[in-house]
């Protein structure tokens, strides 16, 4: 049975008493399904809310939208790994475009991120994509690969707890989603690189303006194993129809 992981990733969106409400609904409407996981990727501050309302659940977690490598000490206004994992994280998104271009994070800081992840037991989604000024140089496989790369550095191999999440950046939040042929062609040259470290099993997601109408399109593409959302995944109706998607 082929399975899919559905990522919602609800941004700075979504405080604790917004979430009780979203979840309560959601859970009400949605089944639980053998062939589907759904990870919520909550502001920090409703990770303990989400990760309390899906307890019990084994298709279901929290994750932090991001987190700082060191564990602890004097870094105001971050949280760790250990941190998120105390409010119920178990995922931890990493490299997310935002955080890259909003916030200047830098390749090497996501390999920091995604080994802080590791070892705070969290499963690490590792966002990569490229910019429209680099799609139309022709440089789309190249940034990807370095930011695997910088993300992912020798030695050792890679490690099985991880997830690639595929987002073009002119994709996200532009209603302007890649075609299902785009992603699978980006997510075919992910996988041999990964292949290539023995890791060919690693959950490939594609996030950028998925919805309830270009969803089933996309997940069709045997080459994904899931979708990452944002804007789609703030209404708990739309969500539970959105993972409840039917693939041909
Ligand atoms: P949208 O689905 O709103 O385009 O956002 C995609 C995204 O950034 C998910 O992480």
């Amino acid at each position: 049975m082929r399975s899919l992981l559905f990522a919602a990733n609800w941004k700075m969106h979504l405080g604790p008493a917004d979430t009780r409400a979203y979840m309560s609904t959601f859970l009400a409407e949605y089944q639980e399904r053998p062939d589907r996981q759904v990870w919520f990727f909550p502001p920090a501050v409703s990770l303990e809310t989400v990760s309390t309302a899906v307890r019990g659940r084994a298709s279901m977690l929290a994750g932090a939208q991001d987190i700082y490598w060191e564990p602890k000490g004097a870094f105001t206004g971050a949280i760790s790994g250990p941190l998120a994992a105390q409010a119920g994280a178990r995922a931890a998104l990493v490299g997310h475009s935002e955080r890259r271009h909003v916030f200047g994070e830098t390749d090497a800081d996501t390999g920091r991120k995604v080994a802080a992840a590791l070892s705070a037991d969290l499963y690490p989604v590792l966002c990569v994509g490229e910019t429209l000024a680099q799609r139309d140089a022709g440089d789309t496989l190249k940034v990807v690969t370095r930011q695997l790369e910088a993300a992912l550095p020798p030695p050792g191999r890679v490690d099985p707890r991880l997830t690639i999440a595929y987002e073009p950046v002119w994709a996200i939040g532009t209603g302007r989603n890649a075609t299902p042929k785009d992603a699978a062609e980006v997510h075919r040259a992910i996988r041999s690189w990964l292949k290539d470290r023995a890791a060919g099993q690693t959950r490939i997601l594609y996030g950028g303006s998925v919805n309830l109408k270009n969803a089933a399109e996309l997940l069709a593409e045997r080459e994904l194993d899931g979708v990452l959302v944002g804007g789609a995944s703030l209404d708990p109706h739309g969500w539970a129809e959105l993972v409840r998607t039917g693939v041909a």
